[in-house]
């Protein structure tokens, strides 16, 4: 498994000879399954075709910093807080000079200074141009900034000296990247969760609903997130900031969620149900206020049951390794490992909820349970107690795929 697998890199280059060594780099990325995008300033283009990168890349190639069309679709700004990992190679010694001293004249230069992703220079330059105290200053300052030079190499030249200067191999540099993109517990992972309450209307002003606040499942979304997974989060109606980073689906019914969990289950790989779903939702929902009738002192409002999301979602997406929630007043352990068979579950978290426990919360206990162990996770902070629990599930997630 790649640590660059699924990562956001911009492929930058520059007007250098090695240009064409670009070609075989952005291959080779895209086969270690990162999402690229290429970033070519003018001269670049002299070396090498935009059409060959746009080719292999399958995505426009950016050249211009005033181009209207490119702008509208995705603009130098976007560009920036895209990329994950911003790769320049070849960079020339012109290129390499103007990032040390922040100049933005063109394009790539301006997303390099607007970007805060990781950013490594792959020097290609003739000898003399690489020995120069200007250069070799440029070098230094890019170190201090923390930007990581790959290279240059030693060797033979286009221009016939024999020196330092050659731009490191396509395969040279991939390993590079691997090396120092962190391999964290979740990356390479994609986690659906649904975390809140359901609201299932009556008419339309009023809806039945429960105590569940979300704090549990977004705090499970920021600490996904943190350990490296890519995060898609469906929520019912709750009071909490949407966090930064995790693709968040906004729902309210017990329906909407189903439906959402089925648009989104097929491509992820670990699905975690924190929201506190509505077993039950009125038969007819009222086009119309319900009206108070003043000669009635009862009404009845007849419910039918909801769909089991969990169960469903386990039993249509079987590559899934599901994480359920079992918020319970009594019969705490033994009521969740009938869950936990019975809705053909990973693991699942029973959580001890009413007598001011659980829901709307900001600490919380959880028995973990799986299918042949369990553990007690004492309370604390819910951002914690997400962190311990991923930590736990990832290894089980792990372990689960190993023996495929
Ligand atoms: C044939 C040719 C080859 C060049 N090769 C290099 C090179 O390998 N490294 C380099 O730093 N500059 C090289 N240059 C000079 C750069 O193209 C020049 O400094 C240019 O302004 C760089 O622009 P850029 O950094 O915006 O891409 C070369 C120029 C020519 C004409």
């Amino acid at each position: 498994m790649s640590n660059i697998k699924n990562k956001k890199i911009l492929l930058g280059i520059t007007g250098g000879i090695a240009g064409y060594k670009s070609a075989e780099l952005c291959r080779l990325l895209i086969k270690q399954q990162a999402e690229v995008r290429v970033c070519m300033t003018q001269s670049a283009t002299e070396f090498i075709s935009p059409l060959t990168l746009q080719a292999l890349s399958t995505k426009p190639v950016h050249t211009d910093l005033f181009d209207h069309e490119a702008e509208a679709a995705m603009g130098h700004i976007e560009l920036a807080k895209w990329a994950d990992i911003i790769i320049i190679a070849p960079a020339t010694a012109n290129t390499i000079a103007k990032i040390a001293h922040g100049f933005a004249d063109n394009l790539l230069t301006t997303i390099i200074l607007a970007s805060h992703a990781k950013l490594y220079i792959a020097p290609a330059m003739n000898q003399n141009m690489w020995q120069q105290p200007q250069t070799q200053q440029n070098i230094q300052q890019l170190a201090s900034l923390n930007i990581k030079t790959l290279g240059p190499a030693h060797g033979i030249q286009a221009c016939g000296d024999t020196g330092m200067g050659r731009m490191l191999e396509a395969r040279e540099i991939i390993a590079e990247l691997a090396k120092n993109t962190p391999q964290t517990l979740l990356t390479n992972t994609t986690i659906l969760i649904t975390a809140g309450p359901t609201q299932e209307a009556l008419d339309p002003v009023r809806y039945l609903s429960n105590r569940s606040s979300g704090k549990m499942g977004y705090a499970i979304a920021k600490a996904a997130l943190q350990m490296g997974a890519k995060v898609r989060l469906i929520s019912g109606p709750v009071n909490l900031p949407e966090p930064i980073g995790v693709e968040t689906i906004k729902i309210q019914s017990a329906q909407q969620l189903l439906t959402s969990c089925q648009q989104y289950a097929g491509d992820s790989d670990i699905f975690i149900a924190t929201a506190a779903v509505a077993d039950f939702r009125p038969i007819v929902q009222s086009q119309q206020k319900i009206k108070k009738q003043d000669d009635r002192d009862k009404l009845t409002i007849e419910l039918t049951k909801n769909p089991d999301i969990l169960a469903t979602i386990s039993h249509d997406f079987p590559h899934l390794f599901t994480l359920g929630f079992a918020a319970e007043t009594e019969q705490l352990i033994t009521s969740a490992k009938k869950k936990l068979k019975s809705k053909k579950l990973d693991m699942i978290a029973a959580n001890q909820v009413g007598d001011n426990l659980g829901f709307e919360k900001n600490d919380n206990a959880i028995e973990l349970i799986w299918h042949d162990g369990q553990i007690s996770l004492p309370m604390m902070d819910k951002q914690n107690l997400a962190f311990k629990l991923l930590s736990l599930l990832a290894k089980h997630y792990r372990n689960c795929n190993a023996a495929y």
